[in-house]
C-alpha cells in the first residue's frame, strides 16, 4: 500500500489515482496522522504531496518528523519535496523566477525516476518557492530553465524530490515517474484491481448496513446504476431503488430508463411521478445555487417520505464520485471556494434523517465505468454520457417554464442523434443543448422572426476536472444547427460554445 499524505493539494486525490491506474492500493491520509497510525498502515511507500502554503508560513501544514525514520521510500512532490529538504537540514526559498505552467524539464540521470528517460520533455510546474540548499546525501537528478533544483534524490535512504507535479497529464512522463516509484524503488506488487475494490465495498457495506434498509434514487446515468448494483451485489432484496421523474428528464428518457434498468439490473425500483412538485418549486427561480439547493432538497424530501413507508430503512445510497465531492469542499476541510454546489453533496439538509452510503465516492468517472463492466453492466449503460442531478434545471438559463422545457428537450434530442449519428457520442465527455436567456432577430420565409438561441456545449475530458471545447466538425454543427431551427418552434439562432473549463464549467449554471 501507498499512502499519500495530504498537504492540502487539489491534486492528492489524483495522486492515488496515478498509483491506482497501476494496480497498487493508495489512500490519503491527513498531514496530522500520527506516527505509529501510519506505521500500523504498513505503507510500502510514502508520497508526499504538493499543497498552497509556503513552508515559511505559520500554521501550514505538517508531518511528525519520524516519518524519516522510518526506512521506508518517500517522493516528495512540490510542497512535500520543500517539506522534505526543509526536515532534514536544507534549504527552501521564495524563488526570484517563480514558475506557474509548462517547463522544459533537463534530467541529470536516466535511471531511477527518471529511468530509460530522455532529456526535455515538458513538464507541469506550479511553486513560487525552490529549494536552495539541499540536505546531506542529497543529489540533484534534474532542472528546469528558472529551477536549477528541480528534481532531487538520496539514492540510498529512497527518499526523492519533485518540483514538478508528475500526477497531472500535462507532464510529460508524469505517470512513468510514478510507476518507477513505486515498482523499482518501493518494489510494490500490482494486486489491487477494480475486482478487489468491489469485494471490499461489498464487505464494507455488508458491514455498515446489516440488516437494515437501503433506499437509493437511480438517475440511469452510470454512477447511481453503478452505485446501486454494488449496494445490491452486497444487501441484495434490501436495497429499494427510486427513480423521481422531476420534470427536468430530457425526451424519452423515462422511457429508455425503464427499459435499461429493468432490463440490464435486476434491481427493486419504483418510478413516482413528481413533475409538479418539482415545476412549482422552481416557478420563477432564475439563480442557479437558488434551482440546485431546491432540487436538492426536494429530492431528499421524497426519498425521505418514501423511506418511512419501508420499515428499518436508515440508509440513502448515492452514486456520488470524487469530483463531486473536491469541487463542493475541499477534502483537505481548507477554505477551497466552492465552485458549485452539486446536489448530492452540498444540496443536503443538515439533519437528513438517512445515513448515506456512498460506495464510489473515492473513484473517478472512468473508474466508476471499470467497475461497472467488471460488475456486468450493459456497455450502453456504462458509456452514457454524464446528465446533472439537477436535469435541464440548469440548462435552461433563467426561468423554467413547461414550453421552454419542451423547447430544449427537442433542441437536445436532434443535437444527440446527429452526434451519435457522427460516431462522436463515446469519444465526449457530453454533448448537449442549453437555451439562453434571449430572444434574437432572424428571417424565416421572408417573416421576420424574433425568437429564443440554443447554445450547443461539447466537451472533451477524462474526468470533468478539466475539459476542452470539442472540435466538432463544421459540417455536423450545420447540421445540427439547421435541422434544429427547422424542426423546433420558436428557435431561430444555434450558437456553439467555445470555452474549455478551467475558465468555464461544463454547465452553464
Ligand atoms: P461542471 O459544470 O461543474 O460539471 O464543470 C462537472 C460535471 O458534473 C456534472 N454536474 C453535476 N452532476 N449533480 C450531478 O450529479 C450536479 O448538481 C451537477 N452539476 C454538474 C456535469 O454535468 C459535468 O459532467
Amino acid at each position: 500500500m501507498i499512502i499519500v499524505i495530504d498537504f492540502g493539494s487539489q491534486f492528492n486525490q489524483l495522486i492515488a489515482r496515478r498509483v491506482r491506474e497501476n494496480n497498487v492500493y493508495c489512500q490519503v491520509e491527513p498531514a496530522g496522522i500520527s506516527i505509529d497510525k501510519l506505521k500500523a498502515l504498513k505503507p510500502t511507500g510514502i508520497i508526499l504531496s504538493g499543497g498552497p502554503s509556503s513552508i515559511y508560513e505559520k500554521n501550514s501544514p505538517s508531518i511528525d518528523k519520524t516519518i524519516f525514520d522510518l526506512g521506508i521510500p518517500i517522493l516528495g512532490i512540490c510542497y512535500g519535496m520543500h517539506y522534505m529538504v526543509d526536515a532534514l537540514g536544507g534549504k527552501i526559498k521564495q524563488a526570484d523566477k517563480r514558475e506557474y505552467g509548462f517547463a522544459n524539464l533537463e534530467i541529470k540521470e536516466n535511471q531511477y525516476l527518471f529511468k530509460d528517460m530522455d532529456t526535455g520533455f515538458q513538464c507541469w510546474m506550479s511553486h513560487g518557492d525552490s529549494a536552495m540548499e539541499l540536505p546531506d546525501d542529497f543529489v540533484v537528478t534534474a532542472s528546469t530553465k528558472n529551477t536549477a533544483i528541480a528534481a532531487i534524490a538520496n539514492h540510498n535512504k529512497k527518499f526523492y524530490g519533485l518540483q514538478l507535479h508528475p500526477e497531472v497529464e500535462h507532464s510529460i512522463n508524469g505517470s512513468l515517474m510514478i510507476s518507477h516509484f513505486l515498482f523499482d524503488i518501493c518494489n510494490c506488487k500490482k494486486n489491487w484491481t477494480m475486482q478487489s475494490f468491489c469485494d471490499g465495498a461489498v464487505a464494507q457495506i455488508k458491514e455498515a448496513v446489516g440488516n437494515k434498509k437501503v433506499i437509493m434514487g437511480l438517475s440511469g446515468g452510470v454512477d447511481s446504476s453503478v452505485a446501486a448494483t454494488l449496494i445490491h451485489k452486497a444487501i441484495g432484496k434490501n436495497l429499494f431503488c427510486i427513480f423521481v421523474d422531476n420534470g427536468l428528464l430530457r425526451k424519452n428518457e423515462k422511457q429508455n430508463l425503464e427499459k435499461s434498468l429493468i432490463v440490464n439490473l435486476d434491481l427493486n425500483i419504483k418510478f413516482i411521478d413528481e413533475q409538479d412538485t418539482f415545476l412549482n418549486a422552481l416557478k420563477d427561480v432564475k439563480d442557479p445555487e437558488k434551482k440546485r439547493k431546491i432540487i436538492g432538497n426536494l429530492f431528499i424530501k421524497v426519498f425521505e417520505a418514501q423511506a418511512n413507508k419501508i420499515e428499518d430503512a436508515q440508509f440513502l445510497g448515492q452514486g456520488t464520485l470524487y469530483p463531486d465531492i473536491i469541487e463542493s469542499k475541499s477534502a483537505f476541510g481548507g477554505p477551497t471556494s466552492i465552485i458549485k454546489s452539486h446536489h448530492n453533496v452540498g444540496g443536503l439538509p443538515e439533519k437528513m434523517k438517512l445515513k448515506l452510503i456512498e460506495p464510489l465516492q473515492l473513484l473517478f468517472k472512468d473508474e466508476v465505468r471499470k467497475l461497472g463492466i467488471e460488475l456486468g453492466i450493459n456497455e450502453d449503460l456504462i458509456w452514457r454520457q454524464p446528465f446533472p442531478g439537477p436535469g435541464l434545471a440548469i440548462r435552461i438559463m433563467g426561468n423554467i417554464t413547461s414550453s421552454r422545457l419542451e423547447i430544449l428537450r427537442e433542441a437536445d434530442s436532434i443535437l444527440l442523434e446527429e452526434i451519435r449519428n457522427a460516431g462522436l457520442y463515446r469519444k465526449l465527455w457530453q454533448s448537449f443543448a442549453v437555451l439562453l436567456p434571449i430572444k434574437s432577430v432572424g428571417v424565416m420565409g421572408d417573416k421576420r422572426t424574433f425568437a429564443n438561441c440554443i447554445a450547443i456545449r461539447a466537451v472533451t475530458s477524462n474526468d470533468a476536472m478539466t475539459a476542452d471545447w470539442a472540435k466538432l466538425p463544421h459540417d455536423l454543427l450545420g447540421n445540427i444547427s439547421n435541422r434544429i431551427i427547422n424542426e423546433v418552434n420558436n428557435i431561430n439562432r444555434v450558437v456553439f460554445d467555445i470555452t474549455s473549463k478551467p475558465p468555464g464549467t461544463i454547465e452553464w449554471e
